[in-house]
Protein backbone atom coordinates (compact mmCIF):
# COMPACT_ATOMS: atom_id res chain seq x y z
CA UNK A 1 0.00 0.00 0.00
CA UNK A 2 2.88 2.15 0.54
CA UNK A 3 4.03 2.49 -3.57
CA UNK A 4 2.93 4.70 -5.77
CA UNK A 5 -0.23 4.20 -7.16
CA UNK A 6 -1.88 6.35 -9.81
CA UNK A 7 -5.67 7.61 -9.26
CA UNK A 8 -8.24 6.32 -11.72
CA UNK A 9 -10.95 8.87 -12.79
CA UNK A 10 -12.01 11.30 -9.70
CA UNK A 11 -14.91 9.88 -7.72
CA UNK A 12 -16.72 11.24 -4.37
CA UNK A 13 -16.97 9.99 -0.86
CA UNK A 14 -19.32 11.14 1.50
CA UNK A 15 -18.51 9.73 5.07
CA UNK A 16 -21.13 10.23 8.26
CA UNK A 17 -19.58 9.66 11.51
CA UNK A 18 -21.11 8.90 14.73
CA UNK A 19 -19.87 8.26 18.02
CA UNK A 20 -16.27 9.02 19.73
CA UNK A 21 -13.26 10.42 18.61
CA UNK A 22 -11.83 7.44 17.37
CA UNK A 23 -14.28 6.66 14.97
CA UNK A 24 -13.59 10.01 13.70
CA UNK A 25 -9.63 8.84 13.06
CA UNK A 26 -10.81 5.68 11.72
CA UNK A 27 -13.33 8.08 9.29
CA UNK A 28 -10.32 9.88 8.05
CA UNK A 29 -8.14 6.95 7.59
CA UNK A 30 -10.71 5.44 5.70
CA UNK A 31 -11.36 8.09 3.51
CA UNK A 32 -7.18 8.01 3.03
CA UNK A 33 -6.92 3.90 2.24
CA UNK A 34 -9.77 5.43 -0.72
CA UNK A 35 -7.68 8.24 -1.88
CA UNK A 36 -5.44 6.34 -4.23
CA UNK A 37 -8.52 4.88 -5.62
CA UNK A 38 -9.35 8.44 -7.10
CA UNK A 39 -11.93 8.99 -4.40
CA UNK A 40 -12.35 12.57 -2.83
CA UNK A 41 -14.58 14.08 0.04
CA UNK A 42 -17.99 14.87 -1.04
CA UNK A 43 -19.83 17.64 1.23
CA UNK A 44 -23.04 15.70 0.93
CA UNK A 45 -24.46 12.30 -0.05
CA UNK A 46 -26.92 13.11 -3.20
CA UNK A 47 -25.05 12.27 -6.20
CA UNK A 48 -21.69 10.42 -4.74
CA UNK A 49 -20.19 7.32 -5.58
CA UNK A 50 -19.44 5.98 -2.00
CA UNK A 51 -21.34 6.65 0.95
CA UNK A 52 -19.63 4.87 4.18
CA UNK A 53 -21.64 5.32 7.71
CA UNK A 54 -19.19 4.79 10.27
CA UNK A 55 -21.38 4.20 13.17
CA UNK A 56 -21.23 3.74 17.05
CA UNK A 57 -22.91 1.80 19.09
CA UNK A 58 -21.56 2.37 22.76
CA UNK A 59 -25.35 4.23 23.82
CA UNK A 60 -29.05 3.79 22.69
CA UNK A 61 -30.76 4.13 19.59
CA UNK A 62 -27.71 3.50 17.16
CA UNK A 63 -29.21 0.98 15.22
CA UNK A 64 -32.54 2.82 15.03
CA UNK A 65 -30.13 6.06 13.74
CA UNK A 66 -28.76 4.02 11.15
CA UNK A 67 -31.75 2.47 9.40
CA UNK A 68 -33.32 5.90 9.18
CA UNK A 69 -30.86 7.06 7.65
CA UNK A 70 -30.45 4.14 5.55
CA UNK A 71 -33.73 4.22 4.28
CA UNK A 72 -33.00 8.22 3.31
CA UNK A 73 -29.66 6.89 1.56
CA UNK A 74 -32.10 4.49 -0.36
CA UNK A 75 -33.52 7.63 -2.45
CA UNK A 76 -30.16 8.34 -3.22
CA UNK A 77 -28.44 5.23 -4.27
CA UNK A 78 -31.80 4.45 -6.87
CA UNK A 79 -31.13 8.23 -8.05
CA UNK A 80 -27.49 7.54 -9.45
CA UNK A 81 -28.86 3.97 -10.81
CA UNK A 82 -31.91 6.19 -12.13
CA UNK A 83 -28.72 8.22 -14.33
CA UNK A 84 -26.81 5.44 -14.98
CA UNK A 85 -24.57 5.60 -12.06
CA UNK A 86 -23.38 3.42 -9.12
CA UNK A 87 -23.16 4.03 -5.33
CA UNK A 88 -21.42 1.95 -3.05
CA UNK A 89 -23.46 1.83 0.42
CA UNK A 90 -20.84 0.88 3.17
CA UNK A 91 -21.55 0.59 6.91
CA UNK A 92 -18.94 0.50 9.26
CA UNK A 93 -18.11 0.74 12.76
CA UNK A 94 -19.60 -1.26 16.00
CA UNK A 95 -22.92 -1.13 14.65
CA UNK A 96 -21.63 -3.09 11.99
CA UNK A 97 -19.58 -5.46 13.81
CA UNK A 98 -22.53 -5.84 15.93
CA UNK A 99 -25.38 -6.07 13.79
CA UNK A 100 -24.01 -7.44 10.64
CA UNK A 101 -26.97 -9.89 9.64
CA UNK A 102 -29.42 -7.64 10.59
CA UNK A 103 -27.97 -5.20 8.24
CA UNK A 104 -28.37 -6.92 5.31
CA UNK A 105 -31.25 -8.40 6.15
CA UNK A 106 -32.95 -5.05 6.67
CA UNK A 107 -31.35 -3.14 3.98
CA UNK A 108 -30.22 -5.58 1.54
CA UNK A 109 -29.26 -2.21 -0.98
CA UNK A 110 -26.25 -1.89 1.45
CA UNK A 111 -23.01 -3.11 -0.56
CA UNK A 112 -20.54 -3.37 2.03
CA UNK A 113 -20.77 -4.16 6.16
CA UNK A 114 -17.21 -3.66 7.80
CA UNK A 115 -15.85 -3.84 11.52
CA UNK A 116 -13.76 -1.51 13.16
CA UNK A 117 -10.52 -3.66 12.16
CA UNK A 118 -11.36 -3.73 8.31
CA UNK A 119 -10.93 -0.65 7.27
CA UNK A 120 -7.82 -1.67 5.45
CA UNK A 121 -9.54 -3.86 3.39
CA UNK A 122 -12.05 -1.45 2.08
CA UNK A 123 -10.65 -1.33 -1.78
CA UNK A 124 -10.71 -4.65 -2.20
CA UNK A 125 -14.49 -4.60 -1.03
CA UNK A 126 -14.94 -2.15 -2.55
CA UNK A 127 -13.78 -3.78 -6.06
CA UNK A 128 -15.80 -6.53 -5.20
CA UNK A 129 -19.03 -4.45 -4.26
CA UNK A 130 -18.46 -3.21 -7.67
CA UNK A 131 -17.82 -5.98 -9.93
CA UNK A 132 -19.99 -8.24 -8.00
CA UNK A 133 -24.18 -8.13 -6.79
CA UNK A 134 -24.72 -9.06 -2.92
CA UNK A 135 -22.99 -7.78 0.28
CA UNK A 136 -19.27 -7.92 1.58
CA UNK A 137 -18.76 -8.81 4.99
CA UNK A 138 -16.13 -8.37 6.74
CA UNK A 139 -16.16 -8.10 10.55
CA UNK A 140 -13.21 -10.27 12.17
CA UNK A 141 -9.35 -9.11 11.83
CA UNK A 142 -7.07 -8.39 14.36
CA UNK A 143 -6.09 -4.91 15.08
CA UNK A 144 -2.53 -5.39 14.18
CA UNK A 145 -3.34 -6.11 10.27
CA UNK A 146 -5.25 -3.13 10.03
CA UNK A 147 -2.54 -0.72 11.74
CA UNK A 148 0.40 -2.61 9.66
CA UNK A 149 -1.64 -2.13 6.45
CA UNK A 150 -2.88 1.50 6.56
CA UNK A 151 -1.29 3.56 4.07
CA UNK A 152 1.54 6.08 5.72
CA UNK A 153 -0.23 8.65 3.04
CA UNK A 154 -2.96 10.97 4.85
CA UNK A 155 -4.57 13.87 4.68
CA UNK A 156 -3.77 16.54 7.17
CA UNK A 157 -5.62 17.06 10.25
CA UNK A 158 -4.59 20.80 10.91
CA UNK A 159 -2.81 22.41 13.98
CA UNK A 160 -4.80 19.65 16.50
CA UNK A 161 -4.76 15.70 15.11
CA UNK A 162 -5.82 12.94 16.71
CA UNK A 163 -3.43 9.64 16.57
CA UNK A 164 -5.06 6.31 17.66
CA UNK A 165 -2.44 4.04 19.64
CA UNK A 166 -4.51 1.69 21.34
CA UNK A 167 -7.32 -0.23 20.53
CA UNK A 168 -10.08 -2.60 21.95
CA UNK A 169 -10.64 -3.09 25.73
CA UNK A 170 -10.74 -6.22 28.22
CA UNK A 171 -11.97 -4.49 30.98
CA UNK A 172 -15.45 -5.58 30.44
CA UNK A 173 -17.70 -3.34 32.56
CA UNK A 174 -21.26 -4.34 32.62
CA UNK A 175 -22.65 -2.04 30.69
CA UNK A 176 -20.51 -1.80 27.81
CA UNK A 177 -20.20 -2.75 24.59
CA UNK A 178 -16.94 -2.11 23.38
CA UNK A 179 -14.72 -4.80 24.11
CA UNK A 180 -17.18 -7.03 22.28
CA UNK A 181 -17.47 -4.91 18.62
CA UNK A 182 -14.17 -3.48 19.42
CA UNK A 183 -12.60 -6.87 20.45
CA UNK A 184 -9.35 -7.45 22.41
CA UNK A 185 -7.10 -4.69 23.72
CA UNK A 186 -4.43 -3.87 21.10
CA UNK A 187 -1.41 -1.55 21.38
CA UNK A 188 0.66 -0.26 18.53
CA UNK A 189 3.92 -0.09 18.68
CA UNK A 190 5.72 2.71 20.13
CA UNK A 191 7.79 3.51 16.47
CA UNK A 192 4.69 3.22 14.24
CA UNK A 193 3.24 5.71 17.06
CA UNK A 194 6.55 8.24 16.84
CA UNK A 195 6.60 7.92 13.08
CA UNK A 196 2.88 8.90 12.59
CA UNK A 197 3.14 11.51 15.52
CA UNK A 198 6.27 13.30 13.53
CA UNK A 199 4.60 12.77 9.97
CA UNK A 200 1.42 14.76 11.67
CA UNK A 201 4.25 17.59 12.71
CA UNK A 202 5.30 17.81 9.77
CA UNK A 203 1.73 18.15 8.35
CA UNK A 204 1.30 20.85 10.63
CA UNK A 205 0.12 19.20 13.59
CA UNK A 206 0.98 21.37 17.46
CA UNK A 207 -0.84 19.05 19.39
CA UNK A 208 -1.88 15.33 19.51
CA UNK A 209 -4.16 13.82 20.93
CA UNK A 210 -3.40 9.80 21.40
CA UNK A 211 -6.28 7.75 21.41
CA UNK A 212 -7.73 4.56 22.44
CA UNK A 213 -10.76 2.80 24.50
CA UNK A 214 -8.08 2.05 27.20
CA UNK A 215 -5.45 4.46 25.83
CA UNK A 216 -4.22 4.33 29.57
CA UNK A 217 -3.75 0.87 29.49
CA UNK A 218 -1.01 1.46 25.86
CA UNK A 219 1.61 -1.23 26.36
CA UNK A 220 3.48 -1.22 23.22
CA UNK A 221 6.71 -2.72 21.75
CA UNK A 222 9.17 -0.25 22.44
CA UNK A 223 12.42 -0.03 19.49
CA UNK A 224 14.62 -0.89 22.73
CA UNK A 225 12.74 -4.30 22.82
CA UNK A 226 11.18 -3.60 26.03
CA UNK A 227 7.63 -2.64 26.54
CA UNK A 228 7.00 0.72 26.75
CA UNK A 229 3.98 1.96 28.60
CA UNK A 230 1.93 5.23 27.92
CA UNK A 231 4.15 7.62 30.22
CA UNK A 232 7.54 6.52 28.79
CA UNK A 233 5.51 6.87 25.08
CA UNK A 234 4.63 10.13 25.77
CA UNK A 235 8.02 11.32 26.92
CA UNK A 236 9.36 10.03 23.78
CA UNK A 237 6.08 12.24 21.69
CA UNK A 238 7.34 15.53 24.22
CA UNK A 239 10.33 15.37 22.25
CA UNK A 240 9.36 15.69 18.69
CA UNK A 241 10.56 19.36 17.74
CA UNK A 242 7.37 21.84 17.26
CA UNK A 243 5.15 19.22 18.52
CA UNK A 244 3.63 22.14 21.56
CA UNK A 245 0.83 20.01 23.39
CA UNK A 246 -0.01 16.49 23.72
CA UNK A 247 -2.78 14.81 25.57
CA UNK A 248 -4.45 11.41 26.01
CA UNK A 249 -7.92 10.12 26.08
CA UNK A 250 -9.84 8.01 27.15
CA UNK A 251 -8.06 6.57 30.46
CA UNK A 252 -9.17 4.05 33.04
CA UNK A 253 -8.68 4.78 36.66
CA UNK A 254 -7.15 1.35 37.14
CA UNK A 255 -4.76 1.78 34.70
CA UNK A 256 -3.45 5.65 36.18
CA UNK A 257 -0.45 4.20 37.59
CA UNK A 258 2.41 6.21 39.30
CA UNK A 259 4.74 6.58 36.47
CA UNK A 260 2.09 7.74 34.40
CA UNK A 261 1.05 10.23 37.23
CA UNK A 262 4.48 11.34 37.39
CA UNK A 263 4.40 11.78 33.87
CA UNK A 264 1.92 14.65 34.09
CA UNK A 265 4.01 16.64 36.71
CA UNK A 266 7.53 16.23 34.81
CA UNK A 267 6.20 16.92 30.88
CA UNK A 268 5.10 20.27 30.17
CA UNK A 269 3.57 19.19 26.78
CA UNK A 270 1.38 17.51 28.63
CA UNK A 271 -1.51 19.71 29.04
CA UNK A 272 -3.15 19.78 32.65
CA UNK A 273 -6.86 18.57 31.61
CA UNK A 274 -7.45 14.72 32.18
CA UNK A 275 -10.82 12.96 31.46
CA UNK A 276 -10.76 10.34 33.80
CA UNK A 277 -14.18 8.27 33.35
CA UNK A 278 -15.71 6.77 36.96
CA UNK A 279 -19.06 6.38 35.86
CA UNK A 280 -20.51 6.01 39.38
CA UNK A 281 -19.69 7.37 42.86
CA UNK A 282 -20.85 4.53 45.20
CA UNK A 283 -18.57 1.69 45.10
CA UNK A 284 -21.79 -1.06 45.13
CA UNK A 285 -22.65 0.44 41.63
CA UNK A 286 -18.57 0.34 40.98
CA UNK A 287 -18.74 -3.42 41.54
CA UNK A 288 -21.97 -4.54 39.68
CA UNK A 289 -20.19 -2.48 37.13
CA UNK A 290 -17.43 -4.60 37.45
CA UNK A 291 -15.01 -1.84 37.37
CA UNK A 292 -12.10 -2.83 39.79
CA UNK A 293 -11.87 0.13 41.34
CA UNK A 294 -13.90 1.90 44.33
CA UNK A 295 -14.68 5.74 44.84
CA UNK A 296 -12.01 5.83 47.21
CA UNK A 297 -9.42 4.88 44.40
CA UNK A 298 -10.57 7.40 42.09
CA UNK A 299 -10.59 10.24 44.54
CA UNK A 300 -6.75 9.02 45.97
CA UNK A 301 -5.68 9.11 42.10
CA UNK A 302 -7.15 12.58 41.66
CA UNK A 303 -5.13 13.82 44.80
CA UNK A 304 -1.83 12.52 43.13
CA UNK A 305 -2.42 13.95 39.92
CA UNK A 306 -3.18 17.24 41.40
CA UNK A 307 -0.17 17.03 43.70
CA UNK A 308 2.09 16.39 40.70
CA UNK A 309 0.29 19.20 38.59
CA UNK A 310 -1.51 21.55 40.77
CA UNK A 311 -3.33 23.10 37.80
CA UNK A 312 -4.43 20.15 36.22
CA UNK A 313 -8.02 19.86 35.63
CA UNK A 314 -10.58 16.72 35.48
CA UNK A 315 -13.19 15.72 33.13
CA UNK A 316 -15.05 12.56 33.60
CA UNK A 317 -18.07 9.73 32.06
CA UNK A 318 -21.09 9.25 34.72
CA UNK A 319 -23.94 6.98 33.89
CA UNK A 320 -27.09 7.16 35.88
CA UNK A 321 -29.48 4.69 36.55
CA UNK A 322 -27.26 1.34 36.29
CA UNK A 323 -29.42 -1.84 37.20
CA UNK A 324 -29.53 -1.93 41.20
CA UNK A 325 -28.74 1.77 41.61
CA UNK A 326 -30.48 3.01 44.94
CA UNK A 327 -31.16 6.84 45.72
CA UNK A 328 -28.35 6.41 47.84
CA UNK A 329 -26.06 5.12 44.98
CA UNK A 330 -27.27 7.98 43.16
CA UNK A 331 -26.24 10.29 46.38
CA UNK A 332 -23.06 8.94 46.63
CA UNK A 333 -22.45 9.76 43.05
CA UNK A 334 -23.52 13.72 43.68
CA UNK A 335 -21.31 13.50 46.29
CA UNK A 336 -18.22 12.06 44.56
CA UNK A 337 -18.56 14.92 42.05
CA UNK A 338 -19.07 17.81 44.42
CA UNK A 339 -15.79 15.97 46.14
CA UNK A 340 -13.63 16.36 43.11
CA UNK A 341 -15.28 19.48 41.15
CA UNK A 342 -14.87 18.62 37.35
CA UNK A 343 -14.59 21.29 34.70
CA UNK A 344 -16.75 19.49 32.49
CA UNK A 345 -17.84 15.74 32.40
CA UNK A 346 -20.47 13.53 30.25
CA UNK A 347 -23.14 11.82 31.58
CA UNK A 348 -25.30 9.40 30.35
CA UNK A 349 -28.68 7.89 31.30
CA UNK A 350 -28.03 3.81 31.05
CA UNK A 351 -29.24 2.17 27.89
CA UNK A 352 -29.24 -1.55 28.32
CA UNK A 353 -26.71 -3.08 25.37
CA UNK A 354 -27.67 -6.29 23.91
CA UNK A 355 -25.50 -9.13 24.93
CA UNK A 356 -24.19 -6.93 27.71
CA UNK A 357 -23.94 -8.49 31.37
CA UNK A 358 -26.40 -5.15 32.69
CA UNK A 359 -28.80 -5.49 30.12
CA UNK A 360 -29.73 -9.12 31.38
CA UNK A 361 -29.63 -8.17 34.96
CA UNK A 362 -32.84 -7.68 37.30
CA UNK A 363 -33.34 -4.37 39.03
CA UNK A 364 -33.50 -2.26 36.02
CA UNK A 365 -34.30 1.41 37.18
CA UNK A 366 -37.31 2.86 35.71
CA UNK A 367 -36.95 5.47 33.24
CA UNK A 368 -38.19 8.43 34.90
CA UNK A 369 -36.40 7.40 38.04
CA UNK A 370 -32.78 7.63 35.47
CA UNK A 371 -34.37 11.01 33.79
CA UNK A 372 -34.03 12.56 37.34
CA UNK A 373 -30.90 11.41 38.40
CA UNK A 374 -29.55 12.36 35.24
CA UNK A 375 -30.89 15.67 35.40
CA UNK A 376 -29.30 16.39 38.78
CA UNK A 377 -26.07 15.40 37.69
CA UNK A 378 -26.19 17.32 35.07
CA UNK A 379 -27.00 20.22 36.43
CA UNK A 380 -25.01 19.87 39.16
CA UNK A 381 -22.12 19.48 36.44
CA UNK A 382 -23.36 22.47 34.36
CA UNK A 383 -22.87 24.79 37.62
CA UNK A 384 -18.78 23.22 37.76
CA UNK A 385 -18.35 23.67 34.35
CA UNK A 386 -19.31 27.68 34.76
CA UNK A 387 -17.49 27.73 37.90
CA UNK A 388 -14.18 26.19 36.09
CA UNK A 389 -14.88 28.44 32.80
CA UNK A 390 -15.73 32.00 34.86
CA UNK A 391 -12.39 30.96 37.09
CA UNK A 392 -10.17 31.57 34.17
CA UNK A 393 -11.31 35.11 33.88
CA UNK A 394 -8.32 37.45 33.35
CA UNK A 395 -5.90 34.90 33.51
CA UNK A 396 -2.79 34.47 31.28
CA UNK A 397 -2.41 31.26 28.89
CA UNK A 398 -1.01 30.20 25.89
CA UNK A 399 -3.73 29.13 23.51
CA UNK A 400 -3.49 26.85 20.40
CA UNK A 401 -5.08 28.72 17.17
CA UNK A 402 -6.60 26.08 15.47
CA UNK A 403 -8.63 27.96 12.49
CA UNK A 404 -11.13 31.16 11.62
CA UNK A 405 -13.20 32.02 14.36
CA UNK A 406 -17.08 32.54 13.60
CA UNK A 407 -17.07 35.73 12.83
CA UNK A 408 -14.40 37.81 10.47
CA UNK A 409 -11.35 38.87 12.12
CA UNK A 410 -11.74 36.43 14.25
CA UNK A 411 -10.01 33.11 15.31
CA UNK A 412 -10.63 29.91 17.04
CA UNK A 413 -8.65 28.35 19.39
CA UNK A 414 -8.01 25.52 22.34
CA UNK A 415 -6.84 26.40 25.88
CA UNK A 416 -4.79 24.04 28.04
CA UNK A 417 -7.70 22.82 29.59
CA UNK A 418 -9.33 21.98 26.24
CA UNK A 419 -11.78 25.12 26.29
CA UNK A 420 -12.87 26.66 23.06
CA UNK A 421 -11.44 30.09 22.55
CA UNK A 422 -12.15 32.67 20.17
CA UNK A 423 -9.60 35.62 19.93
CA UNK A 424 -9.11 38.69 17.57
CA UNK A 425 -6.69 38.18 14.90
CA UNK A 426 -5.39 37.18 11.28
CA UNK A 427 -4.92 33.98 10.02
CA UNK A 428 -1.69 33.40 9.78
CA UNK A 429 -1.80 33.19 13.44
CA UNK A 430 -3.12 29.60 12.96
CA UNK A 431 -1.30 26.80 14.19
CA UNK A 432 0.68 29.10 16.42
CA UNK A 433 0.32 28.72 20.16
CA UNK A 434 0.42 32.55 21.73
CA UNK A 435 0.18 33.87 25.10
CA UNK A 436 -2.94 35.18 25.61
CA UNK A 437 -4.99 36.79 28.47
CA UNK A 438 -8.68 35.40 28.96
CA UNK A 439 -11.40 38.63 28.52
CA UNK A 440 -15.03 36.48 29.33
CA UNK A 441 -16.47 33.39 30.38
CA UNK A 442 -19.27 31.87 28.73
CA UNK A 443 -20.41 28.86 29.41
CA UNK A 444 -19.04 26.50 27.36
CA UNK A 445 -15.93 28.50 25.46
CA UNK A 446 -13.83 31.87 26.67
CA UNK A 447 -12.89 34.98 25.11
CA UNK A 448 -9.29 35.91 25.22
CA UNK A 449 -6.59 38.91 23.74
CA UNK A 450 -3.56 37.81 22.07
CA UNK A 451 -1.21 39.57 23.91
CA UNK A 452 2.20 39.13 21.83
CA UNK A 453 2.31 37.52 18.13
CA UNK A 454 5.24 36.07 17.04
CA UNK A 455 6.73 38.92 15.64
CA UNK A 456 6.35 40.68 18.81
CA UNK A 457 7.89 37.03 20.71
CA UNK A 458 10.95 37.96 18.60
CA UNK A 459 11.13 41.37 20.00
CA UNK A 460 10.61 40.89 23.38
CA UNK A 461 12.99 37.97 22.75
CA UNK A 462 10.61 35.28 24.47
CA UNK A 463 11.02 31.71 23.43
CA UNK A 464 8.82 30.92 19.80
CA UNK A 465 7.58 27.56 21.66
CA UNK A 466 5.69 29.02 24.06
CA UNK A 467 4.30 25.86 25.29
CA UNK A 468 7.30 24.01 26.68
CA UNK A 469 8.84 27.43 27.60
CA UNK A 470 5.58 27.40 30.14
CA UNK A 471 7.01 25.17 32.80
N1 LIG B 1 -25.40 3.20 28.89
C1 LIG B 1 -25.06 4.48 29.19
N2 LIG B 1 -23.83 4.98 29.04
C2 LIG B 1 -22.89 4.15 28.57
N3 LIG B 1 -21.58 4.36 28.32
C3 LIG B 1 -21.06 3.21 27.83
N4 LIG B 1 -22.00 2.26 27.76
C4 LIG B 1 -23.15 2.82 28.23
C5 LIG B 1 -24.46 2.34 28.41
N5 LIG B 1 -24.80 1.09 28.14
C6 LIG B 1 -20.90 5.60 28.59
C7 LIG B 1 -19.81 5.42 29.67
C8 LIG B 1 -18.54 5.51 28.87
C9 LIG B 1 -18.94 6.46 27.77
C10 LIG B 1 -18.06 6.46 26.58
O1 LIG B 1 -20.24 6.05 27.43
O2 LIG B 1 -19.91 6.48 30.58
O3 LIG B 1 -17.45 5.97 29.63
FE1 LIG C 1 -16.16 -0.07 28.06
FE2 LIG C 1 -15.27 -0.39 30.56
FE3 LIG C 1 -13.69 -1.01 28.47
FE4 LIG C 1 -14.27 1.56 29.02
S1 LIG C 1 -13.10 0.14 30.35
S2 LIG C 1 -14.30 0.56 27.00
S3 LIG C 1 -16.37 1.40 29.76
S4 LIG C 1 -15.58 -2.03 29.04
Amino acid sequence: MTGPVSPGPRKRLFVKTWGCQMNVYDSARMADVLAPLGYAPAEAPEGADMVILNTCHIREKASEKLFSELGRLRGAKQAKEAEGGRMVLAVAGCVAQAEGAEITARAPYVDIVLGPQSYHRLPEMVARATRAAGHVIETDFPAEDKFDHLPEAAAPQGPIAFLTIQEGCDKFCSFCVVPYTRGAEYSRPAAAVIAEAKRLVAQGAREIALLGQNVNAYHGDGPDGATWGLARLLRELAEIPDLARLRYTTSHPRDMDDELIRAHGEIPALMPFLHLPVQSGSDRVLKAMNRGHTAADFLRIVEKLRAARPDLALSSDFIAGHPGETEQDHQDTLRLIREVGFAQAFSFKYSPRPGTPAAGAPLQVAEPEKDRRLHEIQELLREQQLDFNRSRLGLRMDILFTGPGRHPGQLAGRSPWLQPVHAEGPLSLVGQVLPCEVTATHPNSLAARILSSPGAAEATGDPPNQEKAAA
